[in-house]
């Protein structure tokens, strides 16, 4: 143990040690379908992984049973409330011989995407230490069980661990892959004083908009049908394969239910989401449960125009504005140098 080993060209990693990227998301489509069972909601939704990426660096070694996180962000908790500690306390309760060996294990996180944003930063750093662990334990498991054990802690990590383009269903963690889009951009906006609580942001949706749930297993499944064959997926596919001939047409096809629950009762975000809809033509919208707001640009150059663009419009120092391309990756190995 402690020897450099060669994972992959250019990549090396530790014995014991192991950095990865863990990207962010966008929703290009959440409809809320109806109510579940588990008190949940029902979706129908289009997830992209987006290179806006945190590095997570796990490390496990022989000594003491004890999880540790370290991530100087102020609004990230180190200890057992954060989602990547829960992910290597939940490895460890499925793998105790793995865990008995090196039970160590030591979590860093250096932050880049914003917080309780609407990203899946916290999802995607949880993903990174179910797929560290694997390789670090050498456990042998597929990404489809890592997906299973990545929907215990929450709905949408199991996207994070494949990521690239991909519709959801049930809680988010049912997936279907799609073609990967690559060569769009985003332009991302958050006001770093605002975050928004998800299970906050689903509660008001249920207070307002519960009589309008599908209740009936038949009703979801056919509007995922419609949702699957529908004209979002077809436009993707479509860019997927290099053609851009219908790319106009993505702004009349972004839709996102939680901003009927969450801009209401937040006017900087519509007036931001407004602002981002005038200046980039390909469409803008919340990402998830919010606060981010997205827009949709053709390429870098772009999407670095509609950035300075929307910077003049709100110069507020506490807006702050991000460029990304869609990437076709989840979690993976971040090169040893940077
Ligand atoms: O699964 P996750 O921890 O991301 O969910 C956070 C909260 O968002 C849940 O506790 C629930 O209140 C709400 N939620 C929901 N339906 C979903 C996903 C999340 O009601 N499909």
């Amino acid at each position: 143990m402690g020897a450099n080993v060669t994972v992959n060209l250019g990549v090396e990693m530790t014995a014991n040690s192991l950095s990865l990227w863990a990207p962010a998301k966008v929703n290009l489509y959440l409809e809320i379908v109806g109510d579940r069972p588990d008190g949940f909601h029902e979706l129908s939704t289009i997830f992209q992984s987006i290179g806006l990426m945190d590095r997570v660096t796990v490390a496990v070694h022989s000594g003491p049973a004890k999880i540790s996180v370290d991530c100087p962000h102020p609004l990230v908790p180190n200890d057992q409330t954060n989602l990547a500690y829960r992910a290597a306390e939940l490895m460890v309760q499925a793998f105790p011989d793995a865990a008995s060996r090196q039970s160590t294990i030591d979590i860093a996180i250096a932050k880049n995407t914003p917080v309780a944003a609407g990203l899946a930063g916290g999802s995607s750093n949880a993903a990174a230490v179910l797929v560290a662990l694997n390789m670090l334990w050498e456990l042998g498991l597929t990404h489809q069980a890592l997906q299973d054990l990545a929907a215990k802690l929450g709905s949408d990590i199991s996207f994070c661990v494949s990521g690239g383009t991909a519709l959801a269903t049930g809680r988010g963690e049912v997936l279907d892959p799609l073609p990967s889009v690559s060569d769009l951009w985003v332009v991302l906006g958050k006001y770093d004083n605002l975050s928004i609580s998800t299970p906050w942001a689903y509660r008001r949706y249920r207070e307002l908009f519960e009589g309008e749930y599908a209740r009936d297993a038949n009703t979801q499944t056919s509007r995922h049908d419609q949702v699957r064959s529908g004209a979002m997926v077809r436009l993707l596919s479509q860019l997927a394969q290099g053609s851009r001939d219908n790319l106009d047409k993505i702004r009349a096809l972004l839709r996102n239910d939680l901003e009927r629950a969450v801009l209401p009762d937040y006017n900087k975000i519509k007036t931001l989401r407004d602002c981002f809809q005038g200046q980039a033509p390909l469409g803008a919208m919340m990402s998830g449960s919010g606060p981010t707001v997205f827009g949709i640009a053709a390429d870098g150059a772009n999407a670095k125009l509609i950035q300075s663009a929307i910077r003049q419009y709100i110069p507020d120092p506490d807006l702050s504005l991000w460029t990304a391309p869609f990437i076709a990756q989840g979690v993976h190995l971040a090169p040893s140098t940077v």
